[in-house]
């Protein structure tokens, strides 16, 4: 069986923790796409993991986890991401591998990255990790695949440094090389759970384009570049947060206009630690955006909602949610493409009364505040969507599962 799990919002809905937590039924973790731009942070036992690269079902010391054709690989943050695991104890030797079709990121892609960024009068706010790079190299053909880096003929157009570089990290990553598609065939009795990163509306497609990451963070992602197809996909997940966030450049209509200290969006950033895993930028936060939450899922055929951070409103009186947008005095209930459309959208706001109880110790729906499972029940309805499980604090038992993904 074949679960996607991906990001409804703008990346950072709490995947990592999702990822994790299904995957103690899933023999095979792959993470289709992205690379050392996202940021997984998982607690466990008290213990901080935070993983860019990885895929999140490294935690469990039986599962194996495999980085997709989709991603870019930085062999220097790989490198250091598995020597942290070790340190802290987790052996990935023997179950950590990389699809052949996975691309690599070479150092200057870096400093062309940013380079490129500084150059534009309008920046993205990327990572700077050389992602966009990598992803514009793959497509126009001169990029560096895996499959590629014990063949002369393929690296000709490289430079020195690049080829010298690459020779140094060539025996490190050929014994982690398979050809994904056979692997995931000789295994097709197993459950696997591919994971994707950022989120839907950072993907290079679907997402607010030009201020989206350069992957395929949306779900048919997993098909083609998680090695089984589209019909191989039983079942979509998208993860999303009880309020919106965004790193980095953008529209983001329901972002909060007052960021001063004592604020909304200061008190959402603080408790729910809004903080961006890989770069340390604050996150911007605002409402729920329900308007894109059913673009999302409408765009990724999502079949089941996975809402997290719901234990952040817990000492609200009240709360909004954007449920139209009005542009140009129209009100509009579909996601323009348009980034100018949604830097004009002023959000339609509904109201929602706070439950005033900590969340953190429900282990079950009903165990929800009427208040909360009213929220809920309203972002079904509106998104059409059933929300399958609540995550109310980030350990793995901070979880309420309401139907699993692994039924057929
Ligand atoms: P890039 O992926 O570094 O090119 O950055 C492009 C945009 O995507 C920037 O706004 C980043 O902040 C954002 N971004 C990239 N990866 C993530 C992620 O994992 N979570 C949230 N935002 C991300």
């Amino acid at each position: 069986m074949n679960v996607v799990i991906i990001g409804a919002q703008w990346g950072d809905e709490g995947k990592g923790k999702m990822v994790d937590f299904l995957a103690s039924d899933a023999q095979i973790v792959v993470r289709f796409s992205g690379g050392a731009n996202a940021g997984h942070t998982i607690v466990l036992g008290g213990e901080k993991y935070a993983l860019h690269l990885v895929p999140s079902g490294i935690l469990y010391p039986d599962k194996t986890v495999i980085l997709g054709s989709g991603m870019v690989i930085d062999p220097e943050a790989l490198f250091k991401e598995l020597e942290d695991l070790e340190k802290k104890g987790v052996d990935w030797k023997g179950r950590v591998f990389i699809s052949d079709r996975a691309h690599l990121v070479l150092p200057r892609y870096r400093e062309m990255d940013r380079e490129t960024e500084a150059r534009r009068s309008k920046p993205i706010g990327t990572t700077g990790r050389g992602i966009g790079v990598a992803y514009s190299l793959k497509a126009s053909r001169d990029g560096v695949r895996l499959a590629d880096i014990d063949d002369e003929e393929r690296l000709v157009n490289l430079t020195d440094e690049d080829r010298a570089w690459l020779s140094l990290w060539k025996d490190r990553l050929l014994p982690l090389k398979i050809d994904m598609v056979a692997y995931l065939r000789q295994h097709r009795n197993t459950w696997r759970l591919f994971e994707g990163a950022q989120g839907a509306l950072l993907d290079i497609d679907t997402g607010t384009y030009p201020f989206v990451s350069s992957g395929m963070s949306c779900a048919a992602g997993a098909a083609a570049q998680g090695g089984i197809g589209p019909r191989g996909i039983d079942r979509i997940l998208g993860v999303f947060k009880a309020y919106s966030t965004r790193v980095g450049n953008g529209p983001f209509p329901t972002e909060f206009a007052d960021d001063s200290a004592g604020s909304l969006s200061q008190y959402i950033r603080t408790v729910g630690n809004e903080y961006g895993t890989t770069t340390g930028r604050p996150r911007r936060c605002g409402y729920l955006d329900l308007v894109a939450l059913r673009y999302a899922c409408a765009v990724n055929s999502i079949d089941r909602l996975v809402l997290t951070h719901l234990d952040v409103y817990d000492d609200l009186e009240e709360f909004e949610a954007c449920i139209g947008y009005r542009i140009d005095g129209q009100m509009r209930e579909d996601f323009p493409a348009s980034v100018r459309n949604l830097e004009r959208a002023e959000p339609v706001l509904r109201t929602f009364s706070g439950w005033k109880t900590a969340l953190g110790t429900c282990r079950t729906y009903e165990e929800l505040p009427l208040r909360a499972r009213e929220y809920i029940e309203f972002i079904e309805e509106f998104t059409e969507t059933p929300i399958s499980i609540v995550s109310v604090g980030s350990d793995r038992n901070h979880t309420i599962v309401r139907e699993s993904p692994w039924i057929k």
